[in-house]
């Protein structure tokens, strides 16, 4: 079958390394794969708003996403690389999506309920238990069949899904069933608590923000001191076991991701090593993982006419997806 893809990523803060083994590796891979019809990656700003953002900044941070996009490895000759809110459509649909998605498919939802305690309720707005409903029509939208995500996110999909069904079923067969394309790396966690994913919010136990996670565009300082400071289990071994030793397993699933090892091959090669040989070990293949990431990102800064046409390309070519779905909807829907 062929495969339409679609994922997107909001631009609050800086992309980690939890972002990229979770979602943007897959989609370098997907982009490549000879029966994908179409690939479509995204800023979601419009989701970034839920949550405390600064209007001065948030313009370079949208563009800043798209600069780690491209120096990933993210191909506009293959793939279209838009900015959700170029493209109005998006909040059409989700409102019609709106009128037919109960609140209490919403409320339950554990990134909603998440998201309260984080920021103390202080945030408790409709766009935050509405965010799910946007995500669903950002996919459907494009008539997506495949979205490459991280684990938290299927929640998400299985109400995209839902609110597929139901459309299709109160104004006839418009969407096809979506899948979710998952990685090894969908659920990494935080260098200070492996309980908990990688992220850029800080938890409340653990210490200073950043230490938590990785992000693409740390020095090779800040990533040694880092991984130096990642909390570990008790013992002393290198063995790759998730229940027993969270914190070890986490560190030997990024190695193994960003090497050419096996969690076999880890074990094996840190057999009788301790905590310390091995952190630093995986610190340089981090550091030598990020530096052409880096590289190539510091040259697109310097070329941002292209980023620009880039833009303007993709959101064009999507805008005409977008609005045929658009169309057919409404006129289903008579209106
Ligand atoms: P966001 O911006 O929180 O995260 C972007 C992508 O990164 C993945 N991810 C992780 N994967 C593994 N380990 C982690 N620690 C980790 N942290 C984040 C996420 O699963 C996600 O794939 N709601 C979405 C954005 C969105 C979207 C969409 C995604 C909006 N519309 C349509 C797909 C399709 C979100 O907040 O992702």
């Amino acid at each position: 079958m062929e495969s339409r893809i679609f994922s997107g990523i909001r631009p609050s803060g800086k992309l980690h390394l939890g972002n990229y083994l979770g979602a943007i590796k897959n989609w370098i891979e997907l982009q490549d794969k000879p029966n994908t019809e179409r690939a479509i990656f995204a800023v979601v700003d419009y989701h970034g708003i839920t949550t405390p953002f600064n209007p001065k900044t948030y313009r370079q941070q949208v563009m800043d996403t798209i600069l780690d996009f491209l120096a990933a490895g993210i191909d506009p000759k293959k793939s279209l690389l838009i900015r959700q809110s170029k493209i109005p459509e998006h909040t059409e649909l989700a409102w019609i999506f709106n009128t037919i998605t109960p609140v209490s498919w919403l409320d339950r939802l554990p990134t909603y309920r998440e998201k309260l305690g984080e920021t103390d309720g202080k945030y408790n707005h409709v766009g935050l238990l509405d965010y799910p409903v946007l995500m669903a029509a950002d996919i459907l939208l494009y008539k997506s069949n495949l979205v490459p995500v991280g684990e938290d996110q299927l929640p998400h999909m299985d109400l995209t899904n839902e609110i597929a069904k139901k459309f299709n079923s109160m104004f006839g067969q418009t969407f096809e069933p979506v899948k979710p394309h998952l990685a090894i790396g969908a659920r990494i966690m935080s260098l200070q608590d492996p309980a908990k994913k990688m992220s850029k919010t800080p938890s409340a136990s653990s210490g200073q923000a950043g230490d938590e996670y990785i992000a693409l565009s740390d020095s090779p300082d800040e990533i040694r001191d880092k991984i130096k400071k990642a909390v570990t289990d008790s013992g002393n071994e290198i063995v790759f076991d998730p229940a027993k030793k969270p914190a070890i397993s986490n560190l030997m699933t990024i190695y193994h991701l960003l090497s050419q090892n096996s969690v076999n091959e880890i074990e094996k090669k840190y057999g009788g090593k301790n905590y310390s040989e091995f952190k630093s070990d995986l610190a340089e293949v981090v550091v030598n993982f990020l530096n052409p990431f880096q590289e190539k990102r510091r040259e697109l800064k310097n070329d941002l006419t292209y980023v620009e046409d880039v833009l303007m390309e993709s959101e064009e070519k999507a805008k005409i997806i977008a609005s045929s779905t658009l169309t057919e909807v409404k006129q289903k829907m008579g209106l």
